[in-house]
């Protein structure tokens, strides 16, 4: 069988698609890069807002089309697949296997069935499941939990994911290991709120640590850097930021989702802190990580979002001085309480909001970037930028950087690179030996080409 995987929605849902081509492989497909080579596609959902699953339905009327004139399976997994609103769309494009967040080891028994194969339950082996590790990668994503014990009253991920459930300490540092013996030099702990890890339903968990003491443990292991994501401000502990201080490998980059400055508009989100509480969060990360680098996600127009609620969403905005963000337009989406008990504000409105917040966070954005020119940043380069004669990859505060090719690097591995360019969206820099002296760089006969990307580096 040939598999080709389309993935939509957040790292979860890369972790995922990786977790299920790895069943796929142990099964004996082989793994293609476009549609076209092969007889399986399987999409990877996301149902967060209604623009991912319009993407959807858009691929799967393509593919549909293909169907009737080749053999061909179409599947569809992830947080679409297990909304009801997610089986319709599979009944009407012909879906003929559906796996729900919780059901992804079904696979293979999806692929054995003969007729139409929807799996839709939450069942436990997938946490001691371990997936092999990435090969050839530098970055891996490590799920540390999954589901969502809030009721955030926009999101519909508790519906898609169901209540939360922490692995296993000692499953997580299994897949640590492997991890690292396959050469993976930056790990993801993943889960939709992990500073609550190990308290589940409310429940402190025997034989698990917290998330703070899970970091620590994991700092221990040897890995080189630490990132984790998302962070929920109601369960960010002081500990959290202390035990970031402490633990070399942890980098200083925070992302903790605030979605709104406004009280009022928290309580009717039901986030469960104030704006005053979030502040004091913030101001506990810089006392213990003085270079922190934060980022966030916003959401602007919730209903009943008024022009003062906005305004105290930019001056937050303004306070905290984001390096960057996520900023989406609400979304109202069906079976979430807010798209059942509040009015939908007009779309010019929340369009207008989000184009105000883009150019303040583009302002940020370019300041905070500029600060770092002229500083040394270790940097995790992954290969080839788009522009030839350069390489691309990211700092431990997740600016993406861009370097010119030295002689003897090839771009896998983290390097030490001096930044002497700065646009709000990139980071330019020179790779540099323990001297701090720039290497030497291998010559460009195309600088033109280049120039396209990076007129910057140029100059
Ligand atoms: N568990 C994470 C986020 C999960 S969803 C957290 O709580 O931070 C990722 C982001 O999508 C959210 O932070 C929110 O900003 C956005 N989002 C979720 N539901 C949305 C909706 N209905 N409309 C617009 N944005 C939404
Ligand atoms: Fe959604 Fe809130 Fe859970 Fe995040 S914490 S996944 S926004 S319900
Ligand atoms: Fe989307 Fe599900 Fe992630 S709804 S954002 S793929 S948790």
């Amino acid at each position: 069988m040939k598999a080709h995987l389309i993935t939509y929605g957040c790292q979860m849902n890369e972790y995922d698609t990786h977790l299920v081509q790895s069943q796929l492989v142990s099964f004996g497909a082989q793994i293609v890069d476009s549609v076209d080579e092969a007889d399986f596609v399987l999409i990877n959902t996301c149902a967060v807002r209604g623009k991912p699953v319009d993407k959807v339905r858009s691929v799967l009327g393509t593919l549909r089309k293909l169907k009737a004139e080749r053999p061909l399976v179409i599947g569809m997994m992830g947080c679409l697949a297990q909304l009801e609103e997610g089986q319709q769309i599979a009944r009407k494009f012909e879906v003929d296997v559906l796996l729900g967040p919780g059901s992804l080891l079904d696979i293979g028994k999806a692929l054995e069935s003969n007729e139409r194969f929807w799996g839709l339950q939450f069942k436990d082996e997938l946490h001691d499941h371990i997936p092999p590790p990435p090969q050839g990668k530098l970055q891996a994503h490590l799920t540390i939990m999954r589901g969502c014990d809030h009721h955030c009253t926009y999101c519909i991920v508790p519906t898609t994911r169901g209540p939360q459930v922490s692995r296993h300490p000692d499953q997580i540092l299994r897949e640590l290991e492997m991890q690292l013996a396959a050469g993976v030099q930056e790990v993801t702990l993943l889960g939709q709120n992990v500073n609550a890890y190990g308290v589940d339903g409310g429940a402190k968990l025997a034989g698990y640590p917290s998330f703070a003491n899970l970091l620590r443990m994991v700092g221990q292991s040897g890995v080189r850097r630490i990132k984790f994501t998302t962070s929920h401000p109601m369960n960010f502990t002081e500990d959290v930021a202390a035990a970031m201080a402490e633990t070399p490998a942890v980098c200083e980059f925070v992302h903790l989702p605030v979605q709104s400055g406004s009280n009022r508009v928290l309580r009717r989100m039901a986030r469960e802190y104030t704006r005053e509480e979030y502040l004091h969060h913030i101001a506990n990360i810089r006392k213990h990580i003085p270079n922190a680098v934060l980022a966030t996600d916003i959401i602007v127009g919730f209903p009943g979002e008024t022009e003062a609620d906005f305004e105290d969403t930019l001056s937050l905005y303004d306070e905290v001085g984001y390096d960057s963000a996520y900023m989406f337009a609400y979304s109202a989406r069906p079976g979430t309480p807010s798209y059942k008990h509040f009015e939908d504000l007009p779309r010019e409105l929340k369009v207008e909001r989000l184009t105000r917040l883009i150019a303040k966070q583009k302002d940020w954005s370019a300041r905070k970037n500029a600060a770092h020119v002229g500083s040394i940043q270790e940097v995790l380069l992954r290969g080839d930028a788009f522009s030839e004669g350069f390489l691309e990859g990211h700092t431990r505060g997740n600016h993406p950087t861009v370097v010119p090719k030295v002689l003897g690097i090839t771009g896998a591995g983290v390097h030490r690179v001096r930044i002497n360019q700065a646009t709000p969206h990139m980071m330019y820099g020179n790779l540099i030996d323990a001297n701090g002296e720039n290497l030497p760089e291998v010559p460009r006969f195309a600088p033109e080409a280049a120039a396209l990307v990076s007129p910057l580096q140029m100059a």
